[in-house]
Formats: structure tokens, sequence, C-alpha cells
């Protein structure tokens, strides 16, 4: 008989009593939504990274949404971003009607490269909307130079700090959260605009709320807004991960490290960049580029064949098949993202992954099908400590 192993996720959210007796709190108080979870989870998360304000929205595609209108992007307007990102990063500029203008990324940071953005701009680029794929800052001090306004997306990059030694979010450039299950911290569903100017905080708390200004009463609407509301339930959620969520960020820097490790025999295989130039990774997923020549598909089947989860992760987003009927998109307009894209694949990565998980994962890469070979393998069977 065929003993099925524990099967691995591929990401796993820490929940615990606290998260528990948060959200109960806000059942007996009766204020659901619109209540003083909000403020409160707003200000400790903008203080956590030293931003002026936040606004806590409904996902990171509402907060990006948001965040465009801010900055004045509108119809007919076009938008420089990264083509190696999840879909919403670009879907955000189609909201307002303005057109997501794709450049290439740098093939170690996997980040808009500069000058390719700085190509892509015309005379109707009305912002600039890097994505900090994977947890790794943008190049922002390169993207400035243009003088356009920047929208940063930061979905995945809680943690992370720009070579200056500025937090991600704390630039005063509106940059965007995302707290679902699978990110450093979640909300469940949820989202996050940290900027420095508060008069941007003003409008982003009115669009949120079907455009009412917070003087104004009850069905009182002075502009367009939508419903991109964050409940107090959720905001007790975040409450109770911002206490915890040193251990959860220490925990996947752990897990980053054992993979290294773990991994590095392996001939052909891309590993996440280390930390360089004064930039520091939030640790979000843990992505290999697998060797050239390797399928792919083949490999995810052999893992999951070990009770392993993995995932095709990042697609190019020019090559998604509504780009390509809406703009005509063809392969080879962005060489850089296409063979990243081709070519990677997320693991397991969660905080409280074990370090024998890491090690079962190691063996099942390495024996995947193709010609990834190991040249050795980390054996160490320490478990990593439990962090939160
Ligand atoms: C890079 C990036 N941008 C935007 C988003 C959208 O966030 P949400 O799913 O909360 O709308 C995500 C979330 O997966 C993301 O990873």
């Amino acid at each position: 008989m065929n003993v099925v192993p524990d099967v691995i996720p591929v990401a796993q959210p820490v929940l615990g009593p606290e998260e528990e007796a948060a959200v109960v709190e806000v059942l007996r108080s009766g204020y659901l939504s619109l209540g003083p979870r909000v403020p409160a989870f707003e200000e400790a998360f903008a203080g956590r990274l030293g931003a002026t304000c936040a606004s806590a929205v409904s996902s990171g595609t509402a907060g990006l949404h948001l965040a465009l209108r801010a900055v004045g992007v509108t119809d007919g307007d076009e938008v420089v971003t990264s083509p190696f990102s999840f879909v919403a990063s670009a879907n955000v500029a189609l909201f307002e009607r303005a057109r997501p203008v794709f450049a290439d990324i740098d093939p170690v940071t996997l980040t808009l490269d500069p000058d390719a953005a700085a190509a892509a701009i015309t005379e109707r680029t009305t912002a600039i909307l890097p994505v900090h794929i994977f947890g790794w800052p943008a190049d922002l001090a390169g993207l400035r130079r243009h003088g356009l306004p920047l929208v940063e997306d930061a979905c995945e990059a809680l943690g992370a700090v720009h070579p200056d030694g500025t937090p991600v979010g704390a630039t005063g450039d509106p940059a965007v959260f995302a707290f679902y299950a699978n990110k450093q911290m979640t909300t469940g569903e949820g989202g996050l605009v940290t900027m420095g100017d508060p008069d941007m905080k003003v409008r982003i708390d009115s669009e949120r709320n079907q455009g009412r200004a917070p003087d104004m009463d009850w069905l009182d609407h002075d502009r367009l807004g939508f419903n991109y509301r964050l409940s107090d339930i959720a905001c007790a959620i975040g409450l109770a991960q911002l206490d915890r969520l040193d251990d959860m960020l220490a925990g996947r820097a752990r897990v980053a490290a054992a993979y290294r490790q773990a991994l590095a025999g392996i001939e052909g295989l891309t590993l996440p960049c280390e930390d360089h130039g004064g930039a520091k990774r939030g640790w979000f997923v843990f992505v290999v580029q697998l060797p050239h020549g390797v399928d792919r598909d083949a490999t995810i089947r052999a893992l999951r064949e070990r009770g392993i989860q993995s995932k095709p992760y990042l697609p190019a987003i020019h090559l998604m098949s509504f780009y390509r009927e809406r703009f005509g998109h063809r392969e080879g307009e962005f060489p850089v993202c296409e063979d990243v894209a081709a070519r990677s694949v997320a693991l397991p990565f969660f905080p409280r992954m074990t370090e024998g998980q890491v090690a079962r994962v190691g063996g099942g890469v390495a024996r995947s099908p193709g010609r990834m070979r190991a040249c050795r393998a980390s054996r160490s069977r320490r478990t990593l400590s439990s962090s939160s």
C-alpha cells in the first residue's frame, strides 16, 4: 500500500487565540463596521512603518485603485508598470479607463527596470506603478528621476526596506499593502494604503466609503465613491496580527535561510536574490527559477505526488488572454519577464514551516524530472523554532 505523505501546503497563516478573542470582542461590541478598530488599525500600521498616515480598504486591489485616482490618473492616461506581477496591479489602470504600459524587469531583482520604464514614458504617462514583487523593494530612486507620481504596489512587501534604510511604505508616496491569507499578515481579505499627505487620506477615506466626507450626514455624498471599506472585524484581526508580525517575519526569514542551504547544490536553479546594496527583502514567497530546459509542469506534478504543493508563479500579465486580445500583446515584447515567468515556481513557504519540511521540499526539487541534479543536499534535521 502506498503511504501518502502529509501534504505541505504552499502557504499557511499563523492565527491563534488572540485573533479569536479580538473577533469575539468586536462581535460583542456591536460595532462591526465604521467603528473604532478601523482608525486603531490604521494608526498602529502607519506607526510601525513610520508612515504619516494610512487608510484601511477592502483589498490590495481596492487600495491600488484609490491610490491611482488620488495621484490623478484618469481617462486616456498611461501608467507605466511591470508585466511581472499579480494581474491586479495592471487592471487598476483600466478601472479608470487609463492604459497600463508595460516595461521589462531587472533580471536579478525582478522589479521594474528604470531604463525600460524611461523608454516606455510618453506625454500621456501620468504615473508609474512599481511592484515590490516577492517582497523585493523596486528601485524607486531610479524611477523618481522622471518626476512622475509613483504608486507603490507593496502588496507583497511588508517588512521590506529600501537601500537608504526607509521601510517600504514610508517614503511618502502612496504604497499599497494586501492582507489575503497567504501574505506576511492577514485580515482574511483586506488592504491598506500608507501615504505622506493627509489630504490624500481624506480623499481615499471618502472614496472608500461611497464618496462621503467625514463631516457629512448619512447618505450625503459629494463625490463618486465605492464600497471599499474594511470591517472592524477584519481590522481587529489586523491589530492582533501586527502584535505577532515581528515573529512571523522572523519565521519567514529563517525558512528562507533554510531553503538557501537545502537548494544550494542544485545545478542551474536560480534562487531569490540575496539582500544587497542596503535593500532588504520582506519575505513573502520563496520562488525559484528552474533551469532552462526543465519541464515545469512535470516538476510541479512530481512535487504533488510527494505531497508538496507548488505553483507556477507568476505568469506574465501581457501574455494573459485578456491582455493579448485587448492590446495585441505577443511573446517577445518583454524577454526578461517572459523568461523568468516561464521558469518560476513558488515553493511552500510560511512562518511555521519546519526544517524537516524544507528538507523534504529540497529533496523533492532535486529529484524532480529534467536535468536537475542535487550536487549536495542539506540533511539537517533541526526543527525551526516556531516563531509565535
Ligand atoms: C503584487 C500584488 N498586487 C496586488 C495584489 C492584490 O491584492 P488583493 O488580492 O488583496 O486585492 C496582490 C495580491 O495577491 C499582489 O500580490
